[in-house]
């Protein structure tokens, strides 16, 4: 087979790929404790909800011609976009109308869309790179370039919390954003290391971006108004310069496969353009499906109620496991302070995270290496390899089974 260029960078090993592919097939196998994804986890509540909506949608005929037999425009379903306008409005007082939102198959799709718009070749012959602030952050970025050397990034700062804890934070003094950045994106909680940015630190990004007259991409796939997974008192922020995703999938539906972008209509009505290239139609299930709970504000209810709770306590749970497991280890967790990630330094490590991630795959229990999620950082930087994410979303008794095996694993691998 004789691929083209774009053929072969987007076959290439690309981090997300194998990653998806061990944790989907770690998700089919019973044996294998699943910490390395970011799979919701089950929350009846949630599901009912969406299980009713599905009853209620099925015996309709109209209802369901609207879910499955229509192609919607390549905006995304109109009722759906002007609930949400309505309640960023009212909830928030932001400017937003429903031109302000297209929908995407999944809000990974709208990465991609968003960076090539941004990045890359421009017809005066420039060429412009995504600037991640502060890495680490999502592997889900790292290959969605359509040019090579996509991505610029930075060191966070480090700021010790207590004698186990860290916080990362921007380093502005690092930032230096000239000419060649196109585009700014965070992810706010990040993935994967549960930190939420500060209110300053978003206010500063948001004047960077103003004055640099580029956009920044605030990725809220965990965050706010949903599904508010954010355990700080960290507000919800829009701006004209900003671009928004949000997601339905942590909510619980990440197989409906829907992303929201929220944007200056320009942005919006591009974006759209390029859906239909892609897409055709974004998919109208997942803002059919939710359409109701954003009116009614169900949305916002069961977020603060049920899944913000849900997480909270079960990122509590593994990081008391954590701190009684590795005494005698000089391991620094970073705060937990949303997402459904324990991000985990094992400072001075006799052996590299990749090292680690193997040898617990072979005992079953899945979690993520540190090293993937540091794209686009000029230099090596050893803190990379001495990371690991673990995933704590899904049930408590396996993710206590995995983290008291991580713990001996790393006794081990010190020699304590
Ligand atoms: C930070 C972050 N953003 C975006 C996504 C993509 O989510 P989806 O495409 O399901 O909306 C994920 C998925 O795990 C994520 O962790």
């Amino acid at each position: 087979m004789k691929l083209s260029n774009f053929g072969n960078k987007f076959t290439q090993d690309a981090g997300i790929n194998s990653l998806m592919v061990d944790l989907g097939e770690a998700m089919k196998d019973e044996n294998s404790l699943m910490m390395g994804g970011g799979n919701p986890g089950y929350l009846p509540e949630v599901q009912q909800m969406f299980q009713r909506e599905l009853q209620n949608l099925a015996g309709d005929d109209q209802a369901f011609r609207n879910l499955t037999g229509i192609y919607d425009p390549p905006q995304g379903d109109k009722a759906f976009r002007e609930a949400l306008a309505e309640l960023l409005a009212a909830e928030y007082q932001w400017p937003i109308a429903a031109d302000h939102i297209a929908l995407t198959n999944g809000s990974q799709s709208a990465f991609f869309m968003l960076f090539n718009m941004f990045a890359g070749k421009f017809t005066d012959g420039s060429y412009k790179r995504v600037m991640l602030p502060m890495v680490p952050e999502y592997i889900g970025y790292a290959d969605a370039g359509l040019a090579e050397d996509f991505f610029i990034s930075r060191q966070p700062l480090i700021e010790m919390t207590g004698d186990h804890r860290f916080k990362y934070h921007v380093d502005f003094e690092q930032l230096n954003i000239d000419d060649s950045i196109g585009l700014l994106c965070v992810s706010r909680p990040t993935n994967p290391t549960g930190n939420v940015l500060t209110d300053e630190e978003m206010a500063r990004l948001v004047a960077i971006a103003a004055e640099k007259d580029i956009p920044l991409v605030v990725d809220g796939a965990y965050g706010l108004p949903f599904p508010n997974l954010v355990f700080t008192d960290a507000q919800p922020v829009w701006d004209e310069h900003l671009i928004l995703c949000l997601s339905l999938s942590k909510l619980g539906l990440p197989a409906v496969r829907t992303g929201i972008v929220i944007a200056a209509p320009e942005i919006i009505t591009a974006l759209s353009t390029i859906n239909a290239i892609l897409n055709l139609a974004p998919s109208s299930f997942g803002p059919v499906l939710a359409c109701s709970a954003v009116r009614n504000r169900q949305i916002l209810q069961l977020s603060e109620k049920v899944v913000k709770p849900f997480y909270q306590q079960k990122a509590q749970k593994a990081v008391e496991i954590l701190d009684r497991e590795l005494t005698g280890i000089p391991y620094a967790l970073h705060e937990p302070e949303g997402a459904m990630f324990l991000w985990l330094w094992l400072r001075d490590c006799p052996a590299g995270s990749d090292l680690l991630y193997r040898r617990l795959k072979e005992i079953g229990v899945i979690l993520v290496s540190g090293h993937y999620f540091f794209p686009g950082l000029p230099d090596d930087w050893e803190h990379a390899r001495q990371c690991l994410r673990i995933t704590y979303s899904q049930d408590d008794r396996d993710v206590e089974k995995g983290l008291l095996l991580l713990a001996k694993e790393i006794h081990a691998i010190y020699g304590c």
